[in-house]
């Protein structure tokens, strides 16, 4: 018979064709797991618009990373909580912060597994910006030497990988410099490169405890609306020394992780964020979808999209169902 049509589904017809004909996968070494880690003992508290999701002491730390390392993920983003905040966000480069303890809690417990240090100050300021305040406005290159102070003492405390997400201009040059000289030169920056002032962010900030007093993030963090901006900012970081580059959010931003997967040649890395990870979990917890194959989908998405790495809140889960396939 002559065909004016192509046979599409010829390759679609049973479930082992499907899985030899498939693109993209999601492993396990794609993974990074974020945890929030405070100061004190015997604390682990539930983050209301995050099920599942805890601060933890450095007591419970150990604990989650019993079950990091069981499931075999093979690194962990930290983000820190401190008692106390101030004006310049002393805690973020104190050599005995919270994200330097716990960076050396669990490099001792389990050396191969790579901790990432989330380098910012708004979670250490009392103001909630990432940088410094005057007169109402966040400054750019007095916050960069507070910068680099952090990423140095969180290198020194072990940590693998320096992250930065506070969006300053010339934050990783500054980084760099800061690592280099203290004889850090062999520890990578992954790069909050192209990092959107998203609503997505909210839930992360009742977890971090590190929403902004005043104002908000919009003149530091891009605006969604923009894609040659992504381009540009991420353009700066690898000029500047980046060695991956995060772009973030995730979901609703896959046609910029492709961009920047095709204009660049390092490593990208996606932040699937907490509102992202919020609403699939409502919808879950209601029953409206299935938590297993939407989650599983969306990683994969984000796989095809061009991320080598994803940073998720669901790296435990997808990690178990990853085994039992
Ligand atoms: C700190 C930082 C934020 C996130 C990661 N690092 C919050 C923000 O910029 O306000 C958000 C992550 C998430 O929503 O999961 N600057």
């Amino acid at each position: 018979m002559n065909q004016s049509f192509s046979r599409h589904r010829r390759l679609r017809s049973s479930a082992t064709l499907r899985t030899m004909v498939r693109e993209n996968h999601l492993h396990l070494e794609d993974l990074v797991y974020p945890i929030f880690v405070v100061e004190g003992e015997n604390i682990k508290n539930a983050i209301q618009s995050m099920p599942g999701v805890f601060q933890l002491s450095l007591d419970q730390l150990k604990i989650e990373m019993d079950e990091v390392a069981a499931l075999g993920i093979p690194s962990v983003l930290l983000f820190g909580i401190p008692n106390e905040k101030d004006e310049c966000g002393t805690g973020a480069f104190h050599d005995h912060g919270i994200v330097q303890e716990a960076t050396r809690v669990i490099k001792e417990q389990y050396p191969h597994i790579v901790v990432i240090a989330d380098t910012c100050l708004c979670e250490y300021t009392s103001h909630g910006h990432c940088g410094v305040i005057e007169g109402g406005k966040v400054l750019n290159d007095p916050s960069l030497k507070l910068l680099a102070d952090t990423a140095v003492s969180q290198a020194k405390a072990g940590a693998d990988i320096i992250a930065p997400s506070n969006m300053m201009d010339g934050f990783v040059a500054a980084i760099r410099a800061g690592l280099d000289e203290a004889g850090f030169e062999d520890i990578p920056i992954m790069s909050y490169a192209v990092k959107y002032a998203s609503s997505f962010y909210g839930p992360f900030r009742e977890a971090a405890e590190s929403t902004p007093q005043f104002g908000d993030r919009k003149t530091y963090q891009m605006d969604p609306a923009n894609r040659m901006e992504g381009l540009r900012e991420a353009n700066s970081d690898v000029q500047e020394g980046a060695d991956f580059l995060i772009v973030k959010p995730g979901m609703p931003y896959l046609d910029i992780v492709r961009d920047i997967k095709n204009n660049f040649h390092l490593p990208v890395v996606v932040y699937n964020v907490s509102g992202e990870y919020s609403m699939v979990k409502a919808a879950a917890q209601n029953g409206w979808i299935d938590e297993k194959n939407i989650v599983m989908e969306m990683l994969t998405g984000m796989k095809r999209a061009g991320a080598d790495l994803i940073i998720t809140y669901h790296a435990k889960d997808a990690a178990r169902w990853l085994k039992e396939k």
